[in-house]
């Protein structure tokens, strides 16, 4: 989604913009620009395309683009196509602004600009809001209060950068319902959209609340809530769980697949230790856990399949219900949310629109009383996002960034954190036998080892890709546990290659999609020993029996072998509760070969956005 980048400095900013905007690149976008105020002029370029044409474009014109303060964008169309006068910054007179976030009843602003004489040269709805300020600055002759004035009439989610020629020592920022980010400098200061485009020139930050206004000078900050002046704390990073270096790999995706053993034994080391849960491992929330009636798990695409896993652990292993929602339906539906929830939110970015927004709903009808005793938790990967600030209880996944917009080790960490999670509740509330949480996290313990084996399968799982890459479409088949893997394997063919993906519980073949099935179809099959493996072969022989092309990830012994049209691969063999973790990896490896065969743009795949804030 769009991305925000704004410095004041005492030194030339461009170089700060752009490097930050490079280091905004996967969160998806059609666009870029920037503008510096030089010689009390706003010097602006616009690009569509890559964060690289703006470059060249800018370097092409180094002189004029030399400034100390500045704002750059990345943009990803929502109101009006990816062209060059949509993109931002939006200019009106002496004014100009970028925008993160939709401004949903800009229409009317619109006409109403239009009748005091305002001419419109784009079709954004953040124009309107830089013709408002100018509007606004007419009077107050003063932008902080220009700034405050027109933002109670804008509705929507948003995050907003503005300068002004006028006020070259001033960069004014808003932050209602979109990230934002103030870094904070010695002798100057910047403003981002996330963190990681600020970290090479700081890594102390101030996380703005919902509704703050920020005047950012060189050499202070001053934050306002509601007209009055308010404290923010400011953060201090440990840069090393931040490094956003591709290193030695071709592609961030790669990359993250391969961190993938470390990332999920540093989130487990969280809450075991030899053969028991930590004691001080969410010790300061059983109270709240012991009384949980029913999960709820909420999040969207792959942070959604890592709840649908959850499911079964929590039913098979606690006997407690969970439902499990994407967030975008369960916000519009009014759903029934029992007495004594656990309202779980998962999300990589934390600042997923839609999650919290479901969230948010559940926590105003719980305020209304309409539900009792509802307990918020989120498990996430960014420590300081808007949806941990906004649960009372949080699991942290320990990826470390995740840059690839296809989402790998944030999966397998959330997975990873769900499974301390049902322990936790389970021991707890006395509903897990103390023999099977122990040998279930003896298993955790050797789980880094079998992960570490999973990942040679790299070159097998290369050469199979070449058989999917002229395909058009492609079943991915679980059972159990293995069934949301399925669909993720699904979501990640689909996304990054662009091959059509479906995935299917294995018992549903023959209720439908084996209507599909023909000797052009690859058929990706998840099958390791466990419960379900003599049902699932029973489904696989239905689509043998239709010259379906089969690609079997199976245990080692689960007397599966190749044959003329079913080709195995064998995945190391864990215990079936663990299992969905491992297998994650097959399925990560096989759309990231098709895709680089097919050519696609693997880590920025076109139409999506790493971290999606709007709805
Ligand atoms: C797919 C993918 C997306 C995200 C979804 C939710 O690879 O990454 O489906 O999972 O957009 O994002 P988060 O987890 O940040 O809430």
């Amino acid at each position: 989604m769009c991305g925000i980048v704004g410095a004041i400095a005492e030194r030339n900013i461009s170089n700060v913009l752009l490097e930050g905007l490079k280091r905004l690149e996967y969160r998806g976008y059609d666009s870029a620009g920037l503008t510096v105020i030089r010689d009390g002029q706003l010097h602006r370029e616009r690009q569509v395309g890559k964060v690289q044409a703006l470059v060249d474009a800018v370097n092409n014109d180094a002189e004029n683009f030399k400034g100390n303060i500045g704002i750059a964008h990345t943009r990803w169309a929502t109101h009006g196509e990816p062209a060059q006068h949509n993109a931002h910054p939006h200019v009106s007179g002496k004014v100009a602004v970028v925008h993160n976030g939709i401004v949903e009843n800009y229409k009317p602003l619109k006409d109403e600009l239009i009748k005091k004489g305002y001419t419109f040269t784009s079709q954004t709805d953040t124009e309107v809001v830089a013709h408002l300020i100018a509007e606004a600055y007419k009077d107050t002759k003063d932008l902080l209060k220009a700034v405050e004035l027109i933002v109670p009439r804008l509705h929507g989610a948003f995050a907003l950068g503005v300068v002004h020629v006028d006020n070259p020592d001033e960069l004014i920022t808003v932050r209602l319902g979109s990230p934002l980010v103030i870094g904070v400098g010695i002798g100057e200061n910047f403003i981002a959209s996330d963190q990681l485009a600020l970290l090479p020139v700081t890594n102390r930050f101030m996380y703005l609340e919902e509704g703050d206004i920020a005047m950012v000078k060189r050499d202070s900050i001053e934050v306002f809530a509601d007209g009055q002046p308010v404290e923010r704390a400011i953060t201090e990073l440990d840069a090393k769980h931040h490094n956003a270096d591709k290193g030695e790999f071709k592609h961030y995706m790669l990359k993250e697949i391969y961190e993938q053993p470390d990332a999920v034994a540093r989130t487990l080391a969280m809450g075991i230790d030899a053969t028991d849960l930590k004691a001080d491992f969410l010790a300061s929330h059983e109270a709240e856990l012991a009384k949980v009636k029913h999960i709820q798990v909420l999040a969207c695409g792959t942070s959604y399949h890592a709840g649908m896993v959850a499911k079964y652990w929590f039913e098979s292993l606690t006997k407690l219900p969970c439902s499990v929602e994407v967030a975008s339906e369960f916000r519009y539906r009014n759903p029934v949310v029992v007495d004594d929830t656990l309202v779980v939110c998962l999300s990589q970015s934390g600042e997923t629109a839609d999650t919290l927004s479901a969230l948010r709903e559940t926590q105003r009808r719980a305020k209304s009383g309409e539900i009792k005793g509802m307990t918020t938790l989120s498990i996430c990967n960014v420590a300081t996002s808007s949806l941990v600030r906004e649960t009372e209880i949080f699991i942290p996944t320990l990826a470390g960034v995740e840059v690839g917009v296809a989402s790998t080790k944030a999966f397998t960490t959330q997975l990873a954190a769900l499974m301390l999670l049902v322990l936790k509740v389970g021991k707890v509330q006395h509903r897990i036998d103390s023999d099977v949480l122990s040998s279930i996290v003896t298993d955790m313990h050797q789980l880094k080892g079998y992960l570490d084996r999973s990942l040679a399968l790299d070159q097998s799982i290369a050469n199979l890709s070449q058989m999917f890459e002229a395909k058009k479409s492609t079943l991915f088949l679980g059972r159990g546990m293995q069934f949301p893997i399925a669909l993720e394997g699904a979501l990640k063919l689909k996304e990054i290659s662009y091959i059509h993906a479906e995935g299917y519980a294995a018992g549903e073949l023959k209720h439908g999609p084996l209507a599909l099935v023909d000797k052009d179809m690859p058929i990706v099959v998840l099958a390791p020993r466990d419960s379900m493996l003599d049902k699932l072969k029973a489904n696989m022989q239905e689509v043998h029996a239709r010259h379906g092309e089969l690609f079997v990830f199976a245990s080692e012994n689960s007397e599966l072998e190749s044959d003329e049209r079913m080709h195995v691969i064998h995945v190391p063999e864990v215990c079936e509760y663990l299992a969905p973790i491992v297998y994650s990896i097959p399925i990560q490896f096989l759309s990231y070969h098709v895709a680089v065969m097919r050519g696609t743009d693997v880590d920025q795949p076109r139409n999506l956005a790493k971290s999606v804030t709007v709805e």
